[in-house]
């Protein structure tokens, strides 16, 4: 039958709240309860001399392949290059001999990613696939299909795909760390567990809904909205300023953290929010200095982080929003859904159409 909103205003808040039941449902496909590890289906190929990975994607997908890229280069210790798949096909990069291809695709029907699947298959690469439709015509024509278990996507901005396409990459990750041997048995043990716990992290956030409404505000009258991160979290500014483009329309860029400085500086004022995607962990001093330096221009902060840094950054932000506390391996994810929630406020703040907004399409099929 038709799929119903289920008493929610939008697909897209149905689906916001689907998040924990995702990620648990897309762990329960690559990680075996029995042994807690890591299990990929039957490859055609040694996933241990696979020299090197060129990962690519569009929107949504793209900035999750980037979040895998950081835990496949930190974890496996396995170089990834990427870019949009509109790019990729016209870069002519040179690729190695026997590398991987790992394309992105909620509907596996997006024509630059279709079309990147093919010149790379032509390349000679083996051709890994994480999709959330397993009868489209890129899971036909790849190698190995991951399959992200979200259930159909209504509304035009990806939300649970992209936190299931996010759970499949961690997996990836563990399972090639295993396989080349650059992790051993007590970081990938420690890892599934982060993992594990992720629903219910997830779940408890949207106790933070009415929190997030209120820093709402603070975005749905500007004009222009920055968002920064670092590490890991830099492509969670992406993303977060993606979704607010698409459903709010309001200007919103993305800037690594530490980059700002180089550029975006001179456009803060009082009249350009930031927000910030800044859990404790490796890059939290880092990410708090350049935070301050936001600050001394006369930046307004909303601040997405964790319990312990919450303390820390409150007398520099004028909102806090303290995440429930994880592994900074899955912080990402939970970050993600944040940025999610935030657009979606400000969207309802604006009143625009959630589900369809203005010149979009759930799924491009065309270059
Ligand atoms: C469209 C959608 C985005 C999505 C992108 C890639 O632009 O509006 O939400 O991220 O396509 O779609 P795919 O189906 O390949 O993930």
């Amino acid at each position: 039958g038709a799929i119903g909103k289920d008493g929610y205003r939008h697909f897209m808040e149905k689906e916001l709240h689907e998040h924990p039941l995702v990620i648990g449902q897309t762990l329960q496909r690559m990680i075996d309860p029995a042994t807690r590890r890591v299990v990929m289906p039957d490859l055609p190929f040694d996933l241990a001399a696979i020299p090197r990975i060129t990962m690519t994607a569009c929107g949504s997908a793209f900035y999750a392949g980037l979040i895998g890229r950081y835990w496949l280069e930190a974890e496996a210790r396995i170089p990834v290059d990427g870019d949009v798949a509109s790019e990729l096909r016209y870069r002519e990069p040179p690729l190695a001999k026997d590398g991987l291809a790992l394309l992105i695709s909620q509907s596996g029907e997006t024509a630059d990613t279709l079309a990147a699947l093919r010149s790379l298959r032509q390349a000679g690469q083996h051709v890994m696939s994480v999709l959330n439709v397993s009868e489209s015509t890129m899971a036909r024509e790849s190698d190995v299909v991951l399959d992200t278990v979200a259930g159909p996507e209504i509304c035009v901005a990806s939300t649970k795909a992209f936190t299931a396409q996010l759970s499949v990459l961690a997996c990836l990750a563990i399972a090639f760390g295993r396989a080349r041997g650059s992790m051993n048995e007590s970081r990938e043990e420690e890892l599934v567990q982060a993992l594990l716990d992720l629903p219910g992290r997830a779940a408890e956030l949207f106790a933070l809904q009415p929190a997030i409404q209120q820093a709402a505000a603070m975005v749905a009258d500007a004009r222009d909205v920055l968002y920064l991160g670092r590490g890991s979290q830099f492509p969670v500014a992406l993303e977060g300023a993606l979704k607010l483009k698409e459903i709010s329309y309001i200007h919103a860029e993305a800037y690594a953290a530490g980059e700002m400085k180089h550029g975006p500086i001179a456009l803060i004022d009082r009249n350009v929010p930031i927000v910030a995607s800044v859990p404790s962990g490796r890059l939290f001093e880092k990410t708090a200095s350049n935070l301050q330096e936001a600050r001394a221009r006369g930046g307004r902060l909303l601040c997405f982080t964790d319990q312990a840094g919450a303390s820390r950054l409150g007398p520099l932000a004028e909102q806090v929003i303290a995440l429930p506390d994880v592994h900074d391996f899955v912080a990402p994810i939970l970050h993600s859904i944040a940025v999610q929630m935030l657009a979606y406020e400000v969207a309802l703040l604006k009143g625009t159409d959630v589900d369809q907004p203005r010149n979009l399409a759930k799924s491009v099929t065309v270059e």
